[in-house]
């Protein structure tokens, strides 16, 4: 399951040893780079980013750090290894093996899952293309940009699939992912979510409490998928998704304990002064929160 640096598109599928797949992958790339140079981070282009990569699925392995200039971030697909008999754990076919190949009968709610959840993927990246040039601190920054590659991977991840099990439809469906984006009034994301714009870091970390929340969950179902190539997809996502949370859970904790000191230093919870002093106010957070949950 080692993970093939040396092509293109690095991998552990083997897809060398499909070239028809890999060519139609392989032309969907620059669509991609040029995709994450108009929409992804702005203004990154030549800056050196200190990034996690995953250099294979194993544990010691999906947590590389070095320096990467994020348009030569190495995006790619990876899969959990296959688990040896395994079976489907609910429904109508409990009991039956794994899918290997997609069933006819399931083919295209299946599509609709993948395009769905590989939609959120860079419409995100777009929501959050400005944020970098408000970070609060370096910290932020390193957590946002790292947040930005993984979206950028885990629509790949979906690519992948759409591009290797549902033919010529799949294919199509893939480019369209690449014709949408967040808040366009003619092409919008499918998901009313992902087309809110996010335009400070609240409002960014409320998202990634949440709105990474809600697609932990998805991805845990999708993980226990009856079609195999699918769940060991989003079993490999579901690791890096952790990291997401965590920058929504503490970062909110970080704005809430600073307003904390400031409201015990000042002796107030009046909002205005609390403003002036440079933290949000309580009731403000709490509009947040409502609109986020
Ligand atoms: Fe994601
Ligand atoms: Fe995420």
């Amino acid at each position: 399951m080692a993970i093939d640096y040396r092509e293109r598109i690095p991998n552990n599928v083997d897809l060398s040893g499909n070239r028809r797949l890999q060519r139609a992958l392989e032309s969907w790339q620059p669509n991609y780079l040029r995709w994450w140079d108009e929409l992804g981070p702005a203004d990154t282009q030549r800056d050196d980013v200190y990034l996690r990569t995953a250099i294979s699925v194993e544990s010691d392995g999906w947590a590389n750090f070095g320096y990467v200039k994020m348009p030569d971030y190495r995006w790619g697909i990876f899969l959990s290894k296959p688990q040896a008999g395994r079976t489907i754990s609910f429904g109508e076919h409990k009991g039956e093996p794994v899918w290997q190949e997609v069933p006819g009968e399931y083919r295209s709610a299946l599509r609709r899952l993948i395009v769905t959840q590989g939609d959120t993927e860079p419409a995100s990246v777009e929501q959050q293309r400005h944020l970098g040039q408000t970070c609060p601190s370096l910290y932020d920054l390193r957590n946002l940009f790292q947040i930005n590659v993984e979206e950028g991977r885990h629509l790949w991840a979906m690519v992948y699939l759409l591009h290797a099990y549902f033919g010529r439809d799949g294919r199509g469906e893939a480019d369209e992912m690449q014709e949408r984006h967040s808040g366009d009034p003619d092409r919008p994301r499918i998901l009313g979510a992902f087309n809110e714009p996010t335009p400070h870091w609240l409002s960014y970390l409320m998202f990634t409490y949440f709105t990474d929340r809600d697609g932990k969950y998805q991805l845990a179902s999708l993980a226990e998928s009856g079609f195999d190539p699918l769940a060991r997809t989003c079993q490999f996502m579901l690791t890096e998704e952790a990291h997401h949370m965590f920058v929504g859970e503490t970062g909110i904790m970080r704005v809430l304990q600073r307003t904390c000191e400031v409201m015990d230093e000042l002796h107030t919870d009046d909002p205005e002064r609390l403003r002036a002093a440079g933290v949000i106010d309580v009731p403000t957070l709490q509009r947040f929160l409502n609109l986020g949950a």
